[in-house]
């Protein structure tokens, strides 16, 4: 399969294109590096630097020729959509509609979107499935949700097929832990740092931490079914911010009290997922139970810092 990834140098992209070119298929990446990290780029895909909201988009599309793509560029961080609408606005929906033209213009069958569990805002009940009222409290949950209603517009009026993966806490090597995001990849760093990590409220709010390698495998898993349909890709498991935080000082081996923080306004006291429709739909499960994903976590983050460490000892 022709397959091409936005925003494969980031975080989950990356996981995703490591595992299409595992199972032999042809890949191209589009990323501007807003977030993302050469680093993260896998050198048997053909890269190209460029802004999905660039004009020279379809060209770039038009050289590769997908069939499918996986949209996954995007500004990801709530903060940033609080503190800058036009620009979440911008990357997200101006951005995707280029990515859709673009999808449109050459021939593109299919386009599986990373969507978000921020769209539901506050649940009314648990877990949350597909049904549940999307009202999202943040700027970055509104673009999440204008983006579905795109999806099903480009499929009904234009042919594109799509599937959209609301996802819940993604976690996993590669997660950047100097952004507000990815609770998991801030206090692994901290606690291997010697820093003392801080959690907010009273660290009882339950989310749903799924694994990267798991989420990539949904998003090859809907390349081939799910079309016209919204996924819950979650654990269907809630873990709270302190039980998450033990078990990251069990795998870095240190007992550290950390600092409490007031409530963050927008935060949600609980919300986890009901997979049983990706489950039926695409027969996709999460592989990956926590403890495992944050031991694996935990090493990648060793080896990350481990330059640095011997840089510093060196002088
Ligand atoms: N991490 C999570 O828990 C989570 C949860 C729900 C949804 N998502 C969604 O999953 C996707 C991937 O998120 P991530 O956590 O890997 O974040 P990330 O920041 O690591 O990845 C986003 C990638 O998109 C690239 N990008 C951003 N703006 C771009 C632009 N204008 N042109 C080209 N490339 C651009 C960035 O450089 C980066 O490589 C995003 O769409 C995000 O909204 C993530």
């Amino acid at each position: 399969m022709r397959t091409l990834v936005t925003g494969g140098a980031g975080f989950i992209g990356s996981h995703i294109v490591d595992l299409l070119i595992a199972e032999g298929h042809d890949v191209a990446v589009i990323d501007n590096f807003a977030t993302g990290k050469r680093t993260n780029l896998n050198r048997r895909a053909r890269f190209y630097e460029i802004d999905i909201l660039s004009p020279s988009l379809r060209q770039v599309f038009a050289a590769v020729e997908p069939e499918v793509v996986f949209h996954q560029a995007a500004q990801m961080s709530v903060k940033v959509s609080t503190d800058d609408p036009l620009y979440d606005a911008r990357v997200n929906v101006m951005g995707l509609v280029n990515v859709l033209e673009a999808c449109v213009e050459t021939g593109v069958r299919k386009i599986i979107f990373a969507s978000s569990g921020a769209t539901y805002g506050n649940p009314i009940y648990l877990p949350i499935d597909e049904n549940h009222p999307q009202r999202p409290e943040s700027p970055y949950g509104i673009t999440k949700m204008v983006a579905e209603h795109y999806l099903r517009y480009y499929a009904r009026d234009r042919g594109l097929a799509f599937t959209a993966l609301r996802y819940g806490n993604v976690y996993g090597p590669r997660q950047d832990a100097y952004g507000e995001a990815g609770v998991v990849a801030i206090f692994a760093r901290q606690l291997l740092t010697g820093q003392i990590p801080t959690i907010h409220w009273d660290g009882e709010q339950v989310r749903d931490y799924v694994y990267v390698t798991d989420v990539a495998r949904a998003n090859l898993l809907a390349a081939t079914a799910g079309d016209g349909c919204c996924y819950c890709i979650g654990t269907g498991i809630g873990t709270t911010v302190n039980r998450l935080y033990d078990l990251i000082c069990a795998a870095v081996g240190v007992r550290v009290t950390p600092r409490q923080a007031p409530r963050r306004p927008g935060d949600l006291r609980t919300a986890y997922f009901d997979n049983a429709r990706a489950a039926r739909d695409l027969g996709w499960e999460p592989l990956v139970p926590l403890a495992e994903g944050i031991r694996i976590t935990v090493e990648a983050c060793r080896r990350e810092l481990a330059p640095d460490a011997i840089e510093a000892a060196v002088g």
